[in-house]
């Protein structure tokens, strides 16, 4: 496959401008973090943190990468405004199962924006006195980052674009695209008028 957008579902791809990462693209990249990530905890019996919905199939990927037995939990949490997470409104709409305490933490987000989201939900995590709390994400996009948070682990720098597919919704559209697309501008602007 290359970067060409597939024309066979016209409906599914309806609103994205471009393919930005492969199926195969992805794939290969998601090895290399599991190996890297499987050479750290080697001994060790990691618990594996995703944030829902993104996450969905970037951690099911990297979890079949790994080589060390791990453990699974989700988090989630309601979007706001930039605004709005800058005064630390992050809502959680779904806690972890079991304490986190004395346990090796592997934080994993599909992308990380501003920073504002993970920040906060750092914080959170490290009042509940994990052993050790390393952040590993797909899509950075580095360049609209408003706070410094050190993320051990990361796929790709993204350009400051909204992308869509492997996971990423716009609006909770797009999310089982295969690939990671950049969504059409007329999409956002259509969608301010609602
Ligand atoms: P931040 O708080 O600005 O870092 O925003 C991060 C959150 O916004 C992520 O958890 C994503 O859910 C969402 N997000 C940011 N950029 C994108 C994108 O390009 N596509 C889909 N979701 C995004
Ligand atoms: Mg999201």
């Amino acid at each position: 496959m290359n970067n060409e957008l597939p024309g066979d579902h016209p409906e599914l791809t309806h609103g994205i401008r471009q393919v930005l990462y492969t199926e195969e693209q992805i794939r290969g990249r998601v090895a290399e973090l599991g190996q890297a990530i499987s050479r750290d905890y080697a001994g060790q019996n990691p618990l594996v943190i995703g944030v829902l919905k993104g996450v969905l199939f970037f951690m099911a990927d990297l979890l079949r990468e790994l080589t060390v037995p791990a453990e699974v939990d989700f988090i989630a949490v309601s979007s706001y405004s930039a605004e709005a997470r800058e005064h630390g409104m992050v809502r959680l709409m779904k806690d972890l199962e079991a304490p986190i305490a004395g346990r090796h933490i592997l934080f994993i987000e599909d992308v990380i924006d501003t920073g504002l989201t993970l920040n906060y939900l750092l914080q959170n995590l490290r009042a509940r006195r994990p052993a050790s709390l390393e952040v590993c994400v797909l899509f950075d996009k580095s360049s609209s980052r408003l706070l410094d948070i050190p993320i051990k682990y990361k796929g790709f720098d993204l350009p400051p674009y909204f992308v869509v597919g492997y996971g990423l919704d716009f609006r909770e559209k797009y999310r089982n695209l295969p690939f990671v697309g950049l969504l059409s501008p007329e999409v956002f602007q259509n969608s301010k008028k609602d």
